[in-house]
């Protein structure tokens, strides 16, 4: 449910918009925290934790999900309008938390 809601808000979200929420890699963070928490979410969360992740790894998923080489409804649509410079604050920040 709370998947489903997320998600419609990321849908009606205009192209324009998305850029602006993600121009900061704190509110870059609170968006994707949402699914993904901040440090590592419990094992049988439906999320995969990014929380002191590898950068280079989390990186390359992102560019996957932005390209559509890698498939996944939600992280396509969130993704794809992500800049190089928004991934890197992103991917920088979620590998530096500890879990
Ligand atoms: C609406 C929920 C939701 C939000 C918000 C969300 N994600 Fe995801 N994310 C997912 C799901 C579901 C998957 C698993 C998709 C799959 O199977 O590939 C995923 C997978 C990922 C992966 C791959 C992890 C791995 O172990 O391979 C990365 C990286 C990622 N998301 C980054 C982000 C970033 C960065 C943001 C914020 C810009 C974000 N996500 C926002 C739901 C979400």
């Amino acid at each position: 449910m709370k998947l489903l809601l997320v998600s419609i808000l990321f849908m009606s979200a205009s192209t324009a918009q998305a850029a602006s929420i993600y121009a900061g890699k704190a509110k870059a963070a609170a968006v994707c925290s949402q699914c993904h928490g901040v440090r590592a979410t419990s094992s049988d969360a439906p999320f995969p934790p990014l929380a002191g992740r590898d950068e280079e790894y989390l990186r390359t998923a992102l560019k996957q999900y932005r390209d559509k080489t890698r498939i996944s409804d939600v992280m396509n649509n969130i993704a794809g309008s992500l800049t190089d410079r928004d991934i890197n604050n992103i991917v920088n920040y979620y590998s530096r938390q500890s879990n």
